[in-house]
């Protein structure tokens, strides 16, 4: 069996999004946060072997960071989940579509011995642990509201706190995946 592990690592706001309703990310860059401190980026992509985002996601890459200047940023086989027919940006792109487990073992076979790095969206991530194919989330929350955007995480689980740092303005939150949060049962909700 594989010992990968498939970790959703997200910036997020306080109230709960990965980005603002017109998929802006203006209110993290101006953020604080330092490579060399605790839960770094850096530090996390090093355990990385594959990389899986949805297409909104792939699609502000390219239209945000990528350039003639600035080439496709992962050297890991990246899995990008979409209806349909992107245009791939590099040799290590790969355009997919299905479940989270009809590509299984594409991705883990990618991913060799190391982890998969599981980029979002909220939908994405939570489709992977409906597939229980998520063992790790790790969150940097900024310190700002947005009322409305894309969701971090759009269905119930239960999650176990693991670990907790201050990075810059982030408070850095890590949790492993419990399972599904199960409905209270007639003694809890009477309780
Ligand atoms: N704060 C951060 O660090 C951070 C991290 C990640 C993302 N973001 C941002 O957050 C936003 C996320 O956007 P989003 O909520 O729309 O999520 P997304 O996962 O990036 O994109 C959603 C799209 O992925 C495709 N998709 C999802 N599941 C699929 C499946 N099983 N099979 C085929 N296609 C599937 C669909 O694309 P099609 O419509 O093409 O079929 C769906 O519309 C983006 O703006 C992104 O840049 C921020």
């Amino acid at each position: 069996m594989s010992t990968n592990r498939f970790r959703y690592n997200t910036a997020t706001t306080l109230d709960g999004y990965l980005a603002d309703v017109h998929n802006s990310l203006d209110w993290l860059f101006v953020q604080t946060f330092d490579e060399a401190g605790p839960m770094s980026m850096n530090a996390f992509l090093a355990d990385i072997g594959a990389i899986v985002m949805g297409s909104t996601t792939y699609r502000w890459l390219l239209e945000h960071e990528i350039s003639a200047d600035s080439p496709w940023p992962y050297t890991q086989p990246c899995f990008v989940f979409t209806h349909r027919d992107l245009e791939p940006v590099a040799d290590t792109v790969h355009i997919v579509a299905g479940t989270p487990a009809d590509l299984r073992e594409r991705i883990v076979a990618a991913a060799g011995d190391r982890d998969i790095w599981v980029v979002g969206g909220g939908d994405l991530a939570a489709q992977f642990a409906a597939a229980d194919m998520l063992d790790e989330v790790t969150v940097s929350i900024a310190p700002v509201t947005l009322g409305a955007g894309a969701p971090l995480f759009p269905r119930p689980f239960d999650l176990e706190l693991t670990e907790i740092a201050r990075n810059g303005d982030f408070a850095c939150l890590r949790y492993r995946v419990v399972g599904p949060r199960k409905p209270a049962d007639s003694a809890g909700e009477t309780a």
